[in-house]
């Protein structure tokens, strides 16, 4: 018989990821697996959300609960009650979530309380920064499921840590959960967009950019846009680096584009505009970010995801917090934490600019996570 999944989607990044596993479940397990789309509505803007499902060829979502914008509380208690609804009526036989947003809290906290058990993608993961949003909505969640794909061994030890037995056997239920390392299903999607990407991008000509001359930037974290002080800092060093004969392209998450007329200290949001090798310009597709990660000499970002992305296509980066989960690439040199001090930005940007030759080993698998998953889902109990 098929088992039923219901997946939670959300924010952008989740609907990428899902893109792995949707395209494993239709060419390789369609006889054995049905999926059930949800979106949550977190994202909502049509270059946050819709632009994803048509290009990476996902299932149009089979329910959108429109939630949309709020803070934590109610953004989550809406998600929560609106998924406890689908959840009753399609009685599935398991609720699969991706990541750290408040839409992965809100669907393993609504399963797990109805008897249905959550399956975990990239599970382990920590900043051990109980600041952040996303570390208590992955901690929650990890100890809310009954299957955990972790996509690094890092991730798998953080769990042991927290008590979890590496050696689980069947049956696996929430009391009994099973953790795998299993690659990254993000790896799946670059390698598998790559060569489309290269055929299919037109942000390159859209802006003027040529290959291997600019430096490609995005800065969402609420750390980073919700203080000014922050915010002004790390604009004062992209600015050094675009007058350095570098151009910085920053597709900017709409958090951030709303927060630097409020945020950014007038002389700073000045001289930004007035930057032409400074570009802002709207959140780009997947192809579009493929591009500008193939054809970047490196990245400066505080994105999880990009962090990870700057990896696959071998460009070292800056990352703009005081830790990663990613910390394979920190310890192997590939990524510096700079967090939001000027000095340490402008020093590992500089020396990156001079090329640096370094090794690119291969930490998250090697490009099947999401097949993997898809057999384990299947031999679940
Ligand atoms: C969320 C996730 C974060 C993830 C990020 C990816 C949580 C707690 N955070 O952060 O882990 O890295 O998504 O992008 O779940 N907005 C729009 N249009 C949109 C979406 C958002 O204008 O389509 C604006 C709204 O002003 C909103 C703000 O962005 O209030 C923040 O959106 P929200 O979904 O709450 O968090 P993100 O910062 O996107």
């Amino acid at each position: 018989m098929k088992k039923k999944v219901v997946t939670i989607i959300g924010a952008r990044p989740q609907i990428i990821k899902s893109s792995a596993i949707n395209r494993a479940i239709r060419e390789k397990f369609a006889d054995q697996l049905e999926e059930i789309i949800v979106h949550t509505g977190q994202h909502y803007d049509e270059n946050m959300s819709n632009v994803f499902f048509g290009e990476m060829n996902i299932a149009a979502p089979n329910y959108n609960l429109a939630i949309g914008s709020g803070s934590h509380g109610v953004q989550t208690a809406d998600m929560l009650k609106g998924i406890e609804e689908i959840l009753i009526k399609e009685n599935p036989d398991a609720l699969l979530v991706y990541g750290d947003t408040n839409s992965t809290l809100a669907g393993a906290t609504a399963a797990s309380k109805m008897g249905i058990p959550v399956i975990h993608v990239e599970a382990g993961l920590r900043s051990y920064n109980k600041a952040m949003p996303e570390e208590i909505n992955r901690v929650v969640c990890d100890h809310l499921s009954t299957l955990l794909f972790s996509p690094t061994d890092s991730g798998v030890e953080n769990l042991v840590k927290e008590g979890f037995d590496a050696e689980a056997k069947m049956p696996f239920t929430a009391d009994n959960p099973k953790v795998f390392k299993c690659g990254d299903v993000m790896y799946d999607n670059s390698m598998y967009f790559a060569e489309l990407a290269k055929e299919k991008a037109t942000v390159l000509k859209e802006h003027n950019l040529v290959p291997g001359t600019f430096v490609l930037c995005t800065i969402h974290r609420p750390s980073n846009t919700d203080s000014p002080e922050r915010l002004t800092a790390i604009f004062e060093a992209l600015l050094e680096v675009a007058h350095h004969g570098k151009e910085v392209v920053l597709p900017l998450h709409p958090r951030t584009r709303k927060m630097l007329a409020t945020s950014l200290r007038p002389d700073v949001l000045e001289e930004v505009e007035n930057t032409d090798t400074l570009k802002i310009i709207d959140p780009v597709s997947f192809f579009n970010i493929t591009a500008l990660e193939q054809n970047c000499l490196f990245v400066i970002t505080d994105s999880g995801g990009l962090q990870k992305e700057a990896f696959f296509f071998n460009k070292p980066c800056v990352v703009l917090r005081k830790e990663t989960e990613w910390v394979e690439i920190v310890e192997n040199g590939n990524a510096v934490l700079a967090d939001a001090d000027p000095k340490k930005i402008k020093e590992a940007a500089f020396r990156f600019m001079e090329g640096v030759d370094m090794e690119f080993p291969s930490f998250y698998g090697d490009g099947h996570a999401a097949e993997f998953i898809c057999k384990e889902i299947i031999a679940l109990n």
